[in-house]
C-alpha cells in the first residue's frame, strides 16, 4: 500500500517536472536557434551611415542569401603582376607605340584651340579623400577610370610629389564626356565634330607639369581595365568616377576591383547622387556585401578597404 502510495506521488511529482521542464527546454532551444542564426547571418553592408540614409532598396540586397549573391561573383583571374616600375614604359609601349602621348606636345593643328589655365574643372576633385589615402596607403600606382580633364588626377599627381611618393596615375576615359555635356563645356574645342577633351587633358597635365607621373589610356572603361589586367598592371588605389548608372558603376567596381593589389583601397565618387535611382551606392553596396566588405564614406566618396 505505501509502496503504491509512494509510486503514485513519483509519477505526480514526475509529471509536474515535465510540465515546467518541457517549455523551460522548447524556451532554451528557441533561443539557441536565435542566436545561431543571428551570428552566423551575412554582415550588413555596412556604412557609416545613420539608418535614415539607408535605402530601401539596400535593404532589400541584404535579404538575399549569400549562395544567392554568387552568381553575380566576377571570377576572371588576370596575369601575374608586373613590377610598378615597368608600368608606365609597358603602356607608353603598348598603347602609344613607344612613344609618350606628351612627346611634342600640342600639335601645331590644334595649339591655338587649347586652353592653358590653372582653373582646371571637376567634381569633388579635390576633396579630403584624396589626400587621405594617398597619406595612408602611399600607392605606386593608382588607376582613375574616369578623367574628364584631369582635375582629379592632377590634383592626385601634386599630392604624390608633396609626400615624395614615385606614384604612376593610369587614367581612363574615352575622353568622350556625354551627350550634351558641351552645352556647359562650350570652351572646349571642336575639331570637326570632335571635342578636343583628350587634347585638353594633355594640355592640362601639361601645364601642371605632370606628364610623368600621369598617363591616359584613352579607352572604354571596360576594355581599359580588361586589358590592365590581361598584362598584369595592379594598383594600389583604383578610383572609380567614370559612369553613375547603376550598369556602368557595377562594371566598373568590379573590373576595378579585380586589378587592385592586395591591402589596396577602391573608392569613388558620387555614393548620394540620385542619378538612376542612386545606381553607384546599389552597385557598391551589392559588391561590399558580395565580398563581405565594408563601404566607409569620405565626404561625397566611398571608400572599400581590402584589410
Ligand atoms: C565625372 S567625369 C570624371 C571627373 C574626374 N574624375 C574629376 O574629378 O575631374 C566622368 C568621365 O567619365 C568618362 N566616362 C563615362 N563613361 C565612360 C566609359 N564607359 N568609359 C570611359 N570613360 C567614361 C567621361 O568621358 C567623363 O570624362
Amino acid at each position: 500500500m505505501k509502496t503504491e502510495q509512494h509510486n503514485k506521488t513519483l509519477s505526480s511529482s514526475k509529471a509536474i517536472i515535465l510540465r515546467i521542464t518541457k517549455p523551460a527546454a522548447y524556451f532554451i532551444l528557441l533561443l539557441l536557434t536565435y542566436t545561431l542564426g543571428y551570428l552566423s547571418s551575412p554582415s550588413s553592408p555596412t556604412s557609416s551611415l545613420s539608418p535614415n540614409h539607408v535605402s530601401s532598396t539596400i535593404l532589400r540586397v541584404s535579404n538575399h542569401t549569400s549562395a544567392e549573391l554568387n552568381s553575380f561573383r566576377v571570377t576572371t583571374q588576370c596575369s601575374d603582376p608586373i613590377p610598378p616600375e615597368k608600368i608606365r614604359r609597358t603602356v607608353i609601349d603598348r598603347v602609344f607605340d613607344g612613344t609618350s602621348p606628351f612627346h611634342d606636345f600640342p600639335p601645331e593643328h590644334a595649339t591655338a584651340m587649347l586652353e592653358r589655365t590653372t582653373k582646371v574643372k571637376g567634381w569633388g576633385s579635390n576633396g579630403a579623400v584624396f589626400e587621405n589615402l594617398i597619406r595612408k596607403v602611399k600607392p605606386r600606382v593608382i588607376v582613375e577610370v574616369g578623367t574628364f580633364l584631369g582635375a582629379s588626377a592632377i590634383h592626385m599627381a601634386e599630392l604624390t610629389h608633396r609626400f615624395g611618393l614615385k606614384t604612376q596615375i593610369l587614367c581612363i576615359d574615352d575622353f568622350r564626356g556625354w551627350t550634351g555635356f558641351r552645352d556647359h563645356f562650350k570652351n572646349i574645342a571642336m575639331l570637326n565634330g570632335d571635342v578636343l577633351l583628350y587634347y585638353q587633358f594633355l594640355q592640362n597635365v601639361a601645364f601642371f607639369n605632370q606628364t610623368g607621373s600621369v598617363l591616359p589610356l584613352p579607352f572604354s572603361s571596360g576594355s581599359a581595365l580588361n586589358q590592365l589586367c590581361d598584362w598584369g598592371v595592379f594598383a594600389d588605389l583604383v578610383e572609380i568616377d567614370a559612369g553613375h548608372d547603376f550598369l556602368s558603376a557595377w562594371a566598373d567596381v568590379n573590373r576595378g576591383f579585380r586589378i587592385l593589389r592586395p591591402g589596396g583601397v577602391i573608392f569613388g565618387h558620387d555614393y548620394f547622387t540620385t542619378a538612376d535611382n542612386k545606381g553607384v551606392r546599389r552597385a557598391v553596396d551589392l559588391f561590399a556585401q558580395i565580398h563581405n566588405l565594408r563601404v566607409r564614406i569620405d565626404g561625397q566618396h566611398w571608400v572599400i578597404y581590402t584589410t
